[in-house]
């Protein structure tokens, strides 16, 4: 095993410098090489193409990674079909092109559309979003280019009394959100998204579209929560529907800031993740710039999805959350998939299913995300230490969101899939921070480092937990070509993300892509990764084709 694991490395790291060294002529062997198959034609944009930029725009999310300086593709694929997806692989492998792999366009990293330092190749699946449900025995394929909304939208029409835990902003693409696990909100009572996805059609790094028989048990862990970007791209998920009640009750409460407010947030982190599981209540505390005379406005947004009628939410509310008030008029009574158009119509009506196929976004801007999670209630004190932060000067709108998990998130064990985040962790935090300006980056960059440094006492440690989804580079990062300088150092974000599972994702990685085709600035290594890559090159290789194919041997 030492000795493969050695060999390994030392091919991997010829390969390193092969596909460094390889950039330039390549491109156009690249392009005639995905374009040479007439009888099944691959659409491809290149900057030259009039639809390139709006292709690329379509679902970009943060406009920090939208400027004139961001690194552009210099070719998309836009695949129709999965044979289009093994092309673009098959001919990035051959021709030692680095890949990006774009769903949703949501990544806070803008990790799947742009790499620094090499060209790329962006393969966007948005083409590929079909959703096919089999009523027979309640479950769907959805492909990995549809949004949530998209999905949603197909359950509403072809089942009744089903749906399935995914998330709660419509326009986020199936395909990263499941890679990186993905709550929503009905996490305390079935989990995460992962938690029910049942097989899975992946294009592997040989080019191979493989599904949950072929591919193995190890690669199917490693796809549900392990990140996007890392061992595959996976085309279609099958997905397990959840029973919903016929009706079920959404409500929101909004706080203008009083001196209840804190208590009202303390208050939150008893109630939330112990209450019913049929019942979600996610907490937001935002600041932003009231127009008026410069003057800061602050307040607490409650939201809500309960699986059941108003009346009895109210009751549990009374019982358990007096301090919220909730009245029948906070709430709002429909089905299930309506339920699910509400967050996607800024909270305004529950009743139109058609918000959820809108792709343009609620907002658009630039801005950056951290993530914990507390493992025990946080003090009113260290409370006021971040409404503190909240008012500082010259920074735009802020907000804290607290995420409650408990119920079914407790049954998980923490290695049943790569997202580690269960009983332990019963609170998820995200930190946002949204401004208009480039030259406002630096500020609100550096604000949020300070928040995330401040709330260290008072949130999980060792590791300080994160969250895959709110991908952030600020906690460990390999090179701009995706390669960690060592595995010790790949191993400081990836046990924030992964805790013990990282270990277990790489060895996956090492047996399914040992070359590291699929990789970016967090992508997992191979374990070969842990050779000190220097930038030095007297080793001449330049076709991934002459080396031997390793897999199967590793392990
Ligand atoms: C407005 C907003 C709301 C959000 N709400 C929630 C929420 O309610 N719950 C939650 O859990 N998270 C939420 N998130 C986080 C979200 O889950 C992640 O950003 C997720 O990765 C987005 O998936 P995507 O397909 O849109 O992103 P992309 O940017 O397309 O992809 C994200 C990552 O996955 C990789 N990837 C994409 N497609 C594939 C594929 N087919 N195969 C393999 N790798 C792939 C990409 O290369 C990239 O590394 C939200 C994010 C935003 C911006
Ligand atoms: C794409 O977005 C960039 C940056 O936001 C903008 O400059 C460009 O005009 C957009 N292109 C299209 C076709 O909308
Ligand atoms: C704060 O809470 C107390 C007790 O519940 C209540 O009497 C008081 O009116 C509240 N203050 C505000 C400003 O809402």
């Amino acid at each position: 095993m030492d000795n493969i694991i050695n060999y390994l490395n030392l091919v991997t790291l010829l390969l390193f410098f092969a596909i460094s060294d390889s950039f330039g002529g390549n491109l156009d062997d690249f392009l005639r090489c995905v374009s040479n198959d007439d009888s099944n034609p691959i659409l491809i944009n290149t900057p030259s193409s009039s639809t390139y930029s709006s292709v690329l725009n379509f679902t970009v999310r943060n406009l920090r990674f939208s400027g004139p300086d961001t690194p552009k593709p210099f070719a998309i694929i836009n695949p129709s079909q999965a044979s289009h997806v093994q092309g673009g692989v098959i001919c990035a492998k051959n021709h030692g092109v680095h890949i990006r792999v774009r769903s949703g366009g949501h990544d806070f990293e803008g990790l799947s559309y742009v790499a620094h330092g090499v060209p790329f190749v962006l393969i966007d699946m948005a083409k590929l979003n079909s959703v096919s449900v089999d009523t027979d025995d309640n479950t769907a394929w959805v492909e990995s280019g549809a949004s949530m909304g998209e999905l949603y939208y197909k359950l509403g029409l072809e089942t009744s009394g089903f749906g399935f835990p995914g998330g709660v902003q419509p326009n986020v693409g199936v395909g990263g959100f499941l890679s990186g696990g993905g709550y929503g909100l009905m996490v305390r009572k079935y989990g995460l998204a992962v938690d029910n996805v049942v097989d899975a059609q992946v294009v592997d790094a040989n080019g191979r579209l493989v599904d949950r028989d072929s591919m193995g048990e190890d690669l199917f862990w490693a796809i549900r929560g392990g990140g996007g970007g890392s061992f595959g791209i996976v085309v279609a998920w099958k997905l397990k529907l959840v029973p919903v009640p016929s009706i079920v009750t959404s409500f929101t409460a909004f706080r203008i800031w009083d001196q209840n407010s804190t208590n009202l947030v303390h208050k939150w982190q008893l109630v939330a993740p112990e209450i019913d599981e049929r019942l979600f209540i996610g907490a937001m505390v935002t600041a932003a710039n009231s127009g008026e005379g410069g003057g800061r406005i602050m307040g607490v947004f409650l939201y809500s999805l309960f699986l059941g009628r108003a009346e009895e939410v109210i009751s549990i509310m009374e019982n358990n959350f007096p301090e919220v008030g909730l009245r029948m008029e906070d709430c709002v009574e429909s089905n299930w998939v309506e339920s699910m158009a509400y967050p996607a119509s800024g909270f305004v009506t529950a009743k139109d299913m058609n918000f959820l196929l809108d792709r343009t976004p609620l907002t658009n801007g630039r801005y950056k995300t951290k993530s914990d999670y507390a493992t025990e209630p946080i003090s009113q004190t260290a409370l006021h230490g971040i409404w503190e932060r909240f008012n500082a000067k010259g920074i735009q709108t802020v907000q804290l969101v607290l995420i409650p998990y408990g119920g079914k998130m407790n049954k998980f064990s923490e290695t049943d899939t790569p997202s580690p985040h269960r009983a332990r962790y019963p609170i998820k935090i995200a930190y946002y921070v949204t401004w208009d300006t480039l030259e406002g980056d630096s500020r609100h960059l550096e604000w949020t480092r300070e928040l995330y440094d401040y709330m260290t006492p008072f949130v999980s440690k060792s590791p300080k937990a994160a969250y895959v989804n709110y991908r952030d580079l600020d906690i460990g990062r390999n090179n701009e070509e995706g390669i960690p300088t060592s595995y010790e150092e790949a191993g400081v974000w990836g046990l924030k993300y992964f805790g013990d599972n990282f270990e277990r994702l790489v060895e996956v990685k090492t047996k399914v892509d040992p070359y590291n085709l699929f990789r970016h600035e967090q992508s997992i290594p191979p374990v070969a990764a842990q050779v000190k890559i220097s930038s030095g090159n007297d080793v001449a290789c330049d076709k991934m084709e002459y080396l031997p194919n390793l897999i199967g041997l590793a392990m």
